[in-house]
């Protein structure tokens, strides 16, 4: 009884980059695939309009990508470009909008909006599952 609450207290006050994953596959991998590669996912939204995947969503690796180029400054300094990347993923998610998207067209324009997760997540799940998509490494890069 007693290590149950302590183990669930200490599962509450912190998640881990294990958590991120988790929550990722549980909240997130129904639309947003993991991985394609990067080849694949030019044929698919540069040749075609996302007749030959079909995917839901733009994919993790495009998400963790196209963000980090995008927001912020790339090229500054690190541990403030994480925080940037990481506020734009907690803000989409409540508050989501094409028109903040950072995505080339060609990809977005296959999609709607993505559904609002407003109340379906919490700050800190939140947190956790947007630095998992900043620490995200593509299969060939882990070696
Ligand atoms: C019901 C399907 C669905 C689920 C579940 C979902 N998404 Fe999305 N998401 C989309 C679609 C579709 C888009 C592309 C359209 C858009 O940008 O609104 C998108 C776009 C995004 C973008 C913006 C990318 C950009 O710049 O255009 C982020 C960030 C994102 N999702 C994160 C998440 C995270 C994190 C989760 C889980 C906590 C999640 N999504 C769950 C469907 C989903």
């Amino acid at each position: 009884m007693i290590r149950q609450s302590l183990l669930g207290a200490s599962l509450a006050v912190t998640l881990s980059a294990n958590d991120g994953a988790a929550l990722f596959d549980a909240q997130c991998n129904a639309c947003h695939v993991k991985y394609v590669p990067v080849n694949e996912l030019m044929e698919n939204f540069m040749k075609g309009k996302n007749e030959k995947l079909k995917l839901l969503a733009p994919t993790l690796n495009q998400l963790n990508f196209r963000i980090k180029q995008m927001v912020g400054d790339p090229k500054g300094d690190a541990e403030m470009h994480r925080i940037e990347v990481v506020e734009f993923i907690k803000d989409y998610v409540i508050h989501p909008d094409k028109a903040k998207s950072v995505c080339l067209a060609e990809v977005i324009d296959n999609f709607e909006t993505m559904p609002s997760m407003k109340g379906q997540i919490s700050e800190s799940e939140l947190e956790a599952v947007a630095e998992f998509i900043y620490d995200y490494t593509q299969p060939e890069e882990r070696k």
